[in-house]
């Protein structure tokens, strides 16, 4: 998505009521801005519906967009539907019992409720299109050696002074209205 789009897409949205009344809070409180909260890395894996491994599945040739696909706007890459799985595993390790929790998903439409790992509050702007079409940032940048892990678990930091720090080094803006919308 196009950076003009992204923030055209970011002015008329609503998410930016609950940031404004913590800001109010703060400047209530007549506090400068509290230092981004501290996160302890590497997190824990999260116990998952159904044991899937980037590790097992990188040799196969499949690209992370493949899975991931950043579809406009952009904001997210998302998580891969049932179907995109059953077009393996209707015949890979059908027997399997996590193939057949997997499968039963699938049959039912329902969502695996896979437990989410990465993810900023919701007065936080942030664009997948942005990051990778635009900044050409890697994967790995953000979320580390994906392909080489079982499991996942968070790695890598999203806080405000990770995404600033960043910001400084290749000349983004960081002024509090590119991340918060405040109009
Ligand atoms: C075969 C499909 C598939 C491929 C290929 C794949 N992923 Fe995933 N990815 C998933 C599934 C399913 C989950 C949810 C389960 C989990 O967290 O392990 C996931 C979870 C993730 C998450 C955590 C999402 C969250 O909850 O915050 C990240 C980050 C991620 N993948 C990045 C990547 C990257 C980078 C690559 C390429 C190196 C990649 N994935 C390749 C299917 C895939
Ligand atoms: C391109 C084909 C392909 C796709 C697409 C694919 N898989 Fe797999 N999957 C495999 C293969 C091959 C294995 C066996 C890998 C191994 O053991 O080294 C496997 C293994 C697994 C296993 C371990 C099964 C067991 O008990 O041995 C799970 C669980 C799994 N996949 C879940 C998923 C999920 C969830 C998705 C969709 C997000 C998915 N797979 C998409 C090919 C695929
Ligand atoms: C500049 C850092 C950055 C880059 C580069 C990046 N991500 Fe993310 N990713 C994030 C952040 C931050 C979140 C949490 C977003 C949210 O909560 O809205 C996230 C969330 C995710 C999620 C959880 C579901 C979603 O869409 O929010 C997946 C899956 C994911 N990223 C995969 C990828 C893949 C695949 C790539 C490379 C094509 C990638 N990311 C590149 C920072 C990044
Ligand atoms: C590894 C570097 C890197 C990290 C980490 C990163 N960004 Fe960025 N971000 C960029 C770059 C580079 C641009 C400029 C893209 C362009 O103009 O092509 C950008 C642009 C943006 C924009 C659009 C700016 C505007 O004025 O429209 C937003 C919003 C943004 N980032 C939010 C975030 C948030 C929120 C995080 C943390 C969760 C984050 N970014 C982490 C590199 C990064
Ligand atoms: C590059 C993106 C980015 C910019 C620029 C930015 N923030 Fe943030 N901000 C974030 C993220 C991400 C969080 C969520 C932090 C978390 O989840 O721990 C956040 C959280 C906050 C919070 C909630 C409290 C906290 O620290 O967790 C306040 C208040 C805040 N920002 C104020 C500001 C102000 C004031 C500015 C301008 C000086 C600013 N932000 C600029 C990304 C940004």
């Amino acid at each position: 998505m196009s950076l003009s789009l992204f923030r055209s897409v970011r002015r008329v949205a609503v998410r930016r009521s609950a940031f404004a009344a913590a800001l109010c809070a703060i400047l209530l409180a007549q506090k400068p801005a509290p230092p981004s909260v501290e996160e302890k890395l590497p997190g824990l894996p999260p116990v998952q519906p159904v044991p899937f491994s980037h590790k097992a599945h990188a040799p196969l040739g499949v690209k992370c967009r493949d899975c991931h696909a950043i579809r406009e706007p952009g904001f997210e890459a998302g998580i891969p539907g049932e179907a995109v799985c059953m077009g393996c595993h209707i015949a890979i390790r059908k027997e399997s019992p996590s193939i057949q929790k997997l499968a039963g998903f699938a049959k039912s439409k329902t969502r695996v409720p896979w437990a989410r790992i990465y993810a900023v509050p919701d007065y936080v702007w942030f664009s997948h299109g942005v990051h990778v079409e635009e900044a050409k940032v890697d994967c790995a940048v953000c979320h580390g050696a994906v392909a080489a892990r079982d499991a996942m678990f968070k790695e890598k930091p999203t806080n405000m002074a990770s995404c600033m720090a960043c910001h400084a080094e290749r000349g983004a803006s960081n002024g509090c209205d590119s991340c918060h919308s405040t109009r």
